[in-house]
């Protein structure tokens, strides 16, 4: 259980305040890179509770600018590309990717141009993403992950629906190696049924470990099969899972955009062209009516994504922690919450958090994809081996008998 205050400083994403701060020394996705083309050259982002236009100029550079014209308001969505930047469409104003202001139509307003900086964020372009740094410069590098740097393979994307809720409840769950066996224990294409429903698949399950390395918090699930598993939470806001990077990227304080990049390697070392500009899919909303909150919404529950959705979407906006009753398989999710704690600390302390890289030519970081059981699959997150378990599974045909 947590104080109000406590559950405020890790959930809160603005600008100033504590989690904010962490998450603004890592730089996030925030656009899939094919969505801003000459024919759409602007795309509204709101990332960590700022209200942002991300454009292509005519030169070809992406900028990322605060959305309302340091002018008079009106929106840079609507702004003109052109060479040197994008024209706000009302008066004419003309930015740069860095926020230098160019022109001030109708005059030419000099001491504007010289005191006036329109906010602007570095971005980059990888792996069909559009990455955004906003936090104090010197920027970082984007860390080598294994999942977003090999060349070995292929990549895919998916984006998922808007979720509708903190982040940070979504990140409690990528800690939570005992929630999978019952919450996933019926997703479409298992095909083992559990002997109860109040325990899933949980007994197969019988212990699990975890432990701090430098980049976030590795998770072993033991099986009774003797088989186990491995896969990182990769600090702040990752989780890996099979080959894929499933990161929750903070909108605002109640709503996260969720885009899972999945990597696979090839079986002779060969680079696929999809490795640099991976094919995109775009996930149907999970919840009918799609823009409405629990509980005036009704949660799909055949997948695996859809049903963590419901998960961390009907524990509330953001989640009360102060009316929570954790027991001893909560440990992760309380070692998860004190190591946060710790790198907010050294953010307020003017030091770096764990995992940011500022060496550009760092080696490539190992997440260890190859002891993950999934990580032929991975694009779901089941992370479910049960069918190589012989403890409890009982047949599909006795399910039944088992649910009665
Ligand atoms: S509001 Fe943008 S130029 Fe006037
Ligand atoms: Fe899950």
């Amino acid at each position: 259980m947590l104080s109000i205050e406590e559950n405020e400083r890790l959930t809160r994403v603005g600008p100033g305040t504590p989690a904010g701060e962490l998450l603004r020394r890592y730089w996030h996705p925030v656009a899939v890179a094919n969505e801003l083309t000459d024919e759409n050259p602007t795309k509204f982002v709101r990332i960590l509770g700022e209200d942002l236009v991300i454009f292509l100029d005519r030169s070809g550079r992406l900028g990322l600018l605060a959305d309302h014209c340091s002018h008079r308001g009106a929106s840079l969505l609507y702004g003109r590309v052109e060479e040197r930047g994008i024209s706000c469409a009302y008066h004419g104003w003309l930015y740069d990717y860095e926020g230098n202001i160019l022109e001030t139509p109708p005059e030419r307003n000099d001491a504007i141009m010289n005191s006036v900086k329109h906010k602007a964020y570095p971005v980059q372009r990888l792996v069909g993403l559009i990455w955004a740094y906003m936090g104090p410069q010197p920027a970082p590098a984007i860390p080598p992950y294994d999942v977003i740097a090999r060349k070995d393979g292929k990549r895919r994307i998916t984006v998922h629906p808007m979720l509708d809720c903190n982040w940070f409840q979504t990140m409690e769950n990528a800690a939570d190696p005992t929630h999978a066996p019952i919450l996933h224990q019926d997703h479409s294409g298992q095909t083992a049924v559990p002997v109860n429903t109040t325990r899933g698949f949980i007994d197969d399950q019988p212990s699990f470990d975890f432990w701090p390395v430098e980049y976030g918090i590795m998770k072993q699930r033991n099986f009774l099969n003797g088989e186990s598993d491995q896969h990182p939470l990769v600090f702040p806001n990752i989780l890996r899972s099979g080959g894929t990077f499933q990161i929750r990227v903070p909108v605002d304080d109640t709503h996260t955009w969720r885009v899972d990049l999945n990597f696979q390697a090839s079986d002779d070392g060969s680079s696929d062209p999809s490795a640099v500009d991976p094919p995109v899919r775009y996930a149907e909303p999970y919840k009918d009516p799609p823009d409405a909150l629990h509980p005036f919404t009704r949660m799909q529950m055949n997948t695996v994504p859809q049903q963590d959705h419901m998960a961390w979407e009907t524990q509330r906006p953001i989640s009360d922690r102060t009316a929570e009753h954790l027991a001893d398989g909560d440990r992760a999710i309380v070692f998860l919450r004190r190591l946060t704690m710790e790198n907010i600390s050294k953010v307020e302390q003017g030091l770096d958090p764990i995992g940011v890289i500022r060496d550009p030519a760092h080696p490539i970081i190992d997440t260890n994809i190859a002891n993950d059981l999934n990580a032929s699959g991975g694009q779901t997150g089941a992370g479910r081996p049960y069918g190589l378990s012989t403890g409890t599974l009982v047949p599909r045909s006795a399910r039944s008998r088992a649910e009665a």
